[in-house]
C-alpha cells in the first residue's frame, strides 16, 4: 500500500530563525524523491516537518489526504502512517533485532506477540536479515543495524517512508547493502521520501530529485535534469563540491 504525500505553503522557524521558507513538494503514491543540499539548508526540518515531529509554524501536510496538520487530526494514528529511518539506529542494546521490530508493533498497534513477531521475521527477511533475528544490535554490523530500523519501521505497515541519511553513519563498505534494500523497497511501489549524500542511488533510482538551498526548493525534476543538467547555479556548485569534493579543494 502506498499513498501521497503533499507539503504546501510550509513554513518552519525557530525562534527567529527561519528554516523552511515555504516548501512546495508534492511525492505521488509509489514515487521516491530524493533530497539533496546543502547542511543546514533544512532537509531533515522538512522530513521531521512532514510526520510532525517538529510543528510547521505554517503550511499544511497532507498524506493520503488526510491533512496532518489540522488541529483535529488523530495525529499518533496518522503519524503511524508514515514509517521514518534516521542517520543513527537508535535500535535498543538490550532487545534482539526480533525484539527491537516487535516492540512497538506490541505497545503502539497492541499486535499479539505471536503476530508481531511473524511480521518482524517477515520485515527482517525483507531487509536481508533473516538469520540474524536473535542477534542483539552490539553483534551486528553499522549496516545490519540499519536494515533492523528499516525493519522496524516497514513492521508497522506505512504508507509513505522518510528517510535521513541513512547511510552518511556507515563505513563505504556498508553502504550498499543499506541502499540494496531501499531500492527493493522503491521498486516493490513504496513511497519514498529520502534526504541523502548518495549521489549514485538518486541518480539510479529517484523518480525526482529536490534540491534544497536556504530553506526553499531551489529547482527540482528528475535525476537526468537536475544532477546531470542543473538549471540553476547554486545547484551546480552544490553537485560540483559532492561530486568531486577533492578537486574542489585542489582549486
Ligand atoms: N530544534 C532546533 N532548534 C533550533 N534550530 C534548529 C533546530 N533544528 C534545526 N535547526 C536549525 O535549522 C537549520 C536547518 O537544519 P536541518 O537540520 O534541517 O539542516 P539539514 O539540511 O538537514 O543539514 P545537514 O545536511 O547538516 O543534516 C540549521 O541552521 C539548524 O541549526
Ligand atoms: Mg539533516
Amino acid at each position: 500500500m502506498s499513498t501521497d504525500v503533499e507539503v504546501t505553503g510550509l513554513h518552519k522557524s525557530f525562534g527567529d530563525l527561519e528554516v523552511l521558507k515555504g516548501i512546495d513538494l508534492k511525492v505521488e503514491p509509489g514515487e521516491v524523491v530524493c533530497i539533496i543540499g546543502p547542511s543546514g539548508s533544512g532537509k531533515s526540518t522538512l522530513l521531521r516537518c512532514v510526520n510532525l515531529l517538529e510543528e510547521p509554524s505554517s503550511g499544511t501536510v497532507r498524506v493520503g489526504g488526510t491533512e496532518l496538520t489540522d488541529p483535529d487530526v488523530d495525529i499518533d494514528a496518522a503519524r503511524r502512517r508514515i514509517g521514518m529511518v534516521f542517520q543513527s539506529f537508535n535500535l535498543f542494546p538490550h532487545l534482539t533485532a526480533l525484539g527491537n521490530v516487535t516492540i512497538a508493533q506490541r505497545k503502539v498497534l497492541k499486535r499479539d506477540k505471536d503476530e508481531a513477531e511473524r511480521i518482524g521475521r517477515d520485515n527482517l527477511k525483507r531487509v536481508g536479515l533473516a538469520d540474524k533475528v536473535d542477534s542483539y544490535p552490539a553483534q551486528l554490523s553499522g549496516g545490519q543495524q540499519q536494515r533492523v530500523a528499516i525493519a522496524r519501521a516497514l513492521a508497522m505497515g506505512p504508507e509513505v517512508m522518510l528517510f535521513d541519511e541513512p547511510t552518511s553513519a556507515l563505513d563505504p563498505e556498508l553502504v550498499g547493502d543499506v541502499l540494496a534494500v531501499m531500492r527493493k523497497l522503491a521498486v516493490d511501489g513504496m513511497t519514498m521520501l529520502v534526504v541523502t549524500h548518495e549521489m549514485s542511488f538518486a541518480r539510479e533510482v529517484a523518480d525526482r530529485v529536490v534540491f534544497m538551498d536556504g530553506g526553499v526548493v531551489v529547482e527540482q525534476g528528475p535525476p537526468s535534469q537536475v544532477i546531470a543538467n542543473p538549471s540553476q547555479e547554486r545547484t551546480r556548485s552544490f553537485l560540483a563540491r559532492v561530486l568531486n569534493p577533492a578537486k574542489v579543494g585542489e582549486e
